[in-house]
């Protein structure tokens, strides 16, 4: 590997051995001028197409934009400020979307769950294309569904900005220029593992 990759990886202390695609995955707030084609997205879209779903009913729906058409401007239209501020350098953004109801009209439970999966897989893909995934909550959900025309039964979840790793720190302001270097962080795994009953362990907090 050589620095300038180095410089891109992030501290990430694992406790145990993990594949490098899971981590090295970070979500960084700048990236490099590289462009990203439409046959980039198709590869990772299609990684995202074969995520399970309950009852493979992939309720996921996607809008996407490369920066400079109008879809990308109006999607940033709906990010909140702190995002627009970070986004305005990503190359592409997406704005995903999940399908409420089941085929018969009631309550898919597990859309939003299925929803996470799509964007999981897409993001491995992702780092093996160099690619860098930040998903936003930040968005206004029920604005950008009526901006995109989803009927009722769906729901904005997030958006996201997509773009090769890299990129100039000074794009950003000091406070991000500091957590873009943090080391990053989780939960133990035993934290969130139980084999039985479940235990608050906040004191196993990150
Ligand atoms: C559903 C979701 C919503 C998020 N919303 C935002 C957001 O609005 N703005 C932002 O800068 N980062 C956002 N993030 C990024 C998280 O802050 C980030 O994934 C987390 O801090 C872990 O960092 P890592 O992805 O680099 O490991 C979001 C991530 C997820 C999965």
């Amino acid at each position: 590997m050589n620095a300038k990759e180095t410089d891109l990886l992030k501290k990430t202390p694992t406790e145990y051995d993990i594949h490098p695609l899971i981590k090295n995955r970070w979500s960084p707030r700048k990236f490099a001028d590289t462009p990203i084609t439409e046959t980039d997205l198709n590869h990772l879209f299609e990684a995202g197409r074969w995520a399970p779903s309950c009852y493979n009913w992939q309720p996921w729906r996607i809008v996407w934009g490369i920066k400079g058409s109008e879809t990308y401007d109006r999607i940033f239209s709906h990010l909140s400020e702190f995002n627009k501020d970070w986004v305005i350098n990503a190359p592409v953004l997406l704005l995903t979307a999940y399908k409420k109801t089941t085929p018969e009209g009631k309550d898919n439970f597990h859309a939003l769950h299925d929803l996470g999966q799509f964007v999981a897989m897409m993001s491995i893909q992702a780092q093996h294309m160099g690619i860098a995934v930040h998903q936003m909550a930040g968005v206004n959900p029920d604005k950008a569904k009526a901006e995109f025309g989803f009927p009722e039964e769906y729901h904005v979840a997030t958006a996201v900005a997509l773009g090769h790793y890299g990129g100039d720190m000074d794009d950003l302001s000091d406070d991000l220029k500091d957590q873009e270097k943090a080391e990053r962080s989780r939960n133990r795994v035993e934290y969130f593992t139980f084999q039985g009953n479940y235990v608050d362990r906040a004191e196993l907090d990150k």
